[in-house]
């Protein structure tokens, strides 16, 4: 049995609804609505006080050309840092100088310039509400062919296709450009030392004592054997450090971690079994990822963790990598102890630390 159409009162038109197969019964009745959501359109446009009051708006001018002028003063002002305080030494208090007042500097050109443009735009551009009705995406197929056209054309000018040497010859130049760019690279290494032998020895020596590190470029007390208790993890710095022309270029290479365990839980082939102190052992703190501080130290499973790309290395076997990207172990310099007890290198480390460079086997 078929409904009888209903009319509700409103403009939907209301179509019958089918009969269900034997059963017979009416399933219910579809309405197809003309447009269900109305377009609210824009509200009524509000008057800004710059709009209605001339001496308002003279004031929001002074204050968007001021605040370029700040930028201004904020952009020479970092210039004139630079140059006032430069880094020469490498001491931590010129690094902190120099970076403070280059970035206030920086910070107050960038503040400005934004808040002024915003302030620009809010208080005097006209505000007018407009619609702009958006276009078919493809181009008409006039215009295809118009653009198709200069192509050719521009081929059949330059003779680009016909002149197979000049147009050869012209990708091998675009190809060759940039390789000084990255021959000039090299300019970054010291011009008269050779960057390989630079990454590859540290202040490591046999005798330099393991000394805390105290942050930055200051050096703490030498450590005693003693004082390493199982778990304990100290950040290593050489005893000498402070004495270095670049302080903080060789921490970042000769940077250590001490780590103390069980000896039963450290696996040594035979050639290291004497790197290594009463379970004491070392590893270089700089990932062989891409270099960033190697931290966190897992006391119950021996893990030493990057937090950078969560590689992981294992204290108890030569710092090798059980996890993440790291391609190589930690390299680990040969330790034991002086006459007095203190935790001294046997040498400087056997391989070069941190990431892996192209001449590092060299
Ligand atoms: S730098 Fe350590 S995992 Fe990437």
């Amino acid at each position: 049995m078929a409904n009888e159409a209903k009319n509700s009162g409103s403009t939907d038109a209301v179509v019958p609804a089918q009969s269900h197969g034997n059963i017979g019964s009416a399933v219910g009745t579809a309405v197809i609505s003309p447009d269900a959501v109305e377009n609210p359109g824009l509200p009524p446009h509000r008057k800004r006080v710059t709009d209605i009051d001339p001496k308002r708006e003279k004031r929001a001018e002074r204050t968007v050309y001021t605040l370029f002028y700040l930028s201004i003063v904020g952009s020479i002002g970092a210039v004139l840092a630079y140059m006032f305080f430069p880094i020469e030494s490498g001491e931590l208090w010129q690094v902190r100088l120099h970076t403070l007042f280059v970035g206030l500097g920086m910070t107050l050109a960038l503040l400005a310039i934004g808040i002024g443009a915003v302030h620009w735009g809010k208080a005097i551009m006209a505000d007018h509400e407009s619609i702009d009705e958006r276009h078919p995406v493809p181009s008409s197929p006039e215009v295809r062919a118009e653009a198709a056209e200069v192509f050719t054309v521009a081929d059949e000018e330059s003779g680009f296709s016909r002149r197979t040497l000049v147009r050869n010859s012209l990708i091998g130049a675009l190809i060759a450009f940039p390789i000084p760019g990255i021959a000039l690279l090299r300019g970054l290494a010291p011009q008269d030392q050779d960057p390989v032998v630079l990454l590859k020895h540290t202040m490591w020596e046999e005798g330099t004592r393991l000394a805390r590190d105290l942050g930055g470029a200051a050096v703490g007390a030498p450590i005693r054997a003693a004082d390493v208790t199982i778990g304990s993890v100290f950040h290593v710095v050489p005893e000498n450090l402070d004495q270095a022309t670049h302080v903080l270029d060789e921490k970042a290479k000769a940077i250590v971690l001490l780590i103390r365990l069980d000896p039963e839980d450290l696996t040594e082939p035979e050639d290291r079994k004497d790197w290594s102190y009463n379970g004491i052992v070392a590893y270089s703190k700089v990932c062989t990822h891409v270099g960033c501080p190697v931290a966190l130290n897992e006391q119950h499973t021996h893990h030493l963790l990057c937090p950078c790309h969560q590689s992981q290395f294992d204290v108890s076997d030569q710092a090798k990598v059980v996890f993440g990207p790291a391609k190589r172990p930690l390299p680990q310099p040969p330790i034991t102890v002086d006459d007095e007890g203190y935790l001294v290198a046997r040498s400087d480390f056997t391989e070069p630390v941190g990431p892996s460079y192209w001449e590092r086997l060299k």
